[in-house]
């Protein structure tokens, strides 16, 4: 991503989110407040932006939509970013509630972008130590939003500015009230895609080495398939293309055959690989619309050891 600009791809899922929660039923996640975390002018953006890339990938299809609401919610069910986005999320909170009642007492949210669970979810605001950990430019646009709503901050919330590709997580988090001692559970979503491969297992490592055995991580990674154009679902490939387009390339991808002996030297242990299939088996199911969950991503929780 640029280097002084919040990430364009973090306010393209909070669209996702505050679009899903105010027009789909049932929802899959219900961000209600993500809306407020985009300005008028930023929602305005975001759907000029979905529009151009349709009528340049698919110029026969946006042309076949009577009005741009009907275009952007055929985009919307049909695309293979939203869900990943609503779904991960759901994911990830569930995941939380879980390890909330198992005796975790901090929640860092790696690459947090618009994530609005600090301020959706005071039940688990009163109980958690909580920590956004974001790229600086992205982090500043949050803090100068968060500013402009006048939103009350949780008490226990910290914001740790961190660049992954360039300082160490683990000690930006131990210069914040972060306490390695504490059983705690990191989200990181919709984000090893972007960085370099390196990077990400870099990270993997800091977390197993800053937090107590039986914390966890929740991440989401593309299988490898999406990066070979000759495999990948369409949808996804129009994905690629979007984001490159936004300066914020993909680069990076696991094999879900060996990502668990990829993640074991870091001190992880996989504890769930969920799939495409149990993806959509356990979140999409029965739905009369047209969300399906995307081929080529899967979620994964790794236990340090
Ligand atoms: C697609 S957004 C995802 C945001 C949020 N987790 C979500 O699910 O909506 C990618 C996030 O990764 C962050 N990011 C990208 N590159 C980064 C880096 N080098 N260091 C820290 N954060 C980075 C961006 O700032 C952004 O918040």
């Amino acid at each position: 991503m640029e280097e002084n600009r919040a990430s364009r791809t973090a306010l393209m899922t909070a669209y996702t989110r505050g679009y899903h929660a105010a027009h789909d039923r049932p929802t899959i996640f219900d961000d209600f407040l993500a809306h407020h975390l985009l300005s008028g002018e930023e929602r305005s953006a975001v759907e000029d932006l979905m529009m151009t890339f349709l009528r340049r990938f698919n110029p026969v299809g946006a042309a076949s939509f009577p009005d741009t609401g009907a275009a952007l919610a055929w985009m919307m069910q049909t695309g293979a970013a939203p869900p990943i986005v609503l779904a991960r999320a759901r994911y990830a909170e569930e995941s939380l509630e879980e390890a909330a009642g198992e005796g975790v007492r901090q929640y860092v949210i790696l690459g947090a972008g618009m994530d609005t669970c600090p301020f959706r979810r005071p039940d688990l605001a009163r109980r958690l130590r909580l920590f956004e950990v974001d790229h600086p430019a992205t982090q500043a646009h949050k803090l100068r939003r968060l500013a402009d709503l006048g939103w009350d901050m949780p008490p226990g919330l910290k914001f740790v500015p961190v660049d992954f590709t360039r300082q160490s997580l683990g000690a930006a988090l131990a210069a914040s009230s972060y306490d390695p001692h504490a059983l705690t559970f990191f989200s990181w979503l919709g984000v090893t895609y972007y960085l370099p491969r390196d990077t990400v297992l870099a990270t993997l490592r800091e977390i197993a080495a800053i937090a107590p055995s039986g914390s966890m991580v929740v991440f989401d990674y593309l299988d490898c398939d999406a990066f070979l154009p000759w495999k990948a679902a369409p949808r996804v490939l129009l994905m690629l293309r979007s984001v490159r387009e936004l300066g914020e390339p993909m680069q990076t991808g696991f094999d879900p055959l060996t990502i668990e002996a990829e993640l074991a030297p870091l001190g992880l242990r996989l504890r769930d690989d969920l799939s495409p299939f149990d993806i959509h088996a356990r979140f999409f199911l029965g739905r009369t619309d047209h969300y399906r969950a995307c081929e080529h991503a899967h979620f994964a929780c790794a236990v340090v050891e």
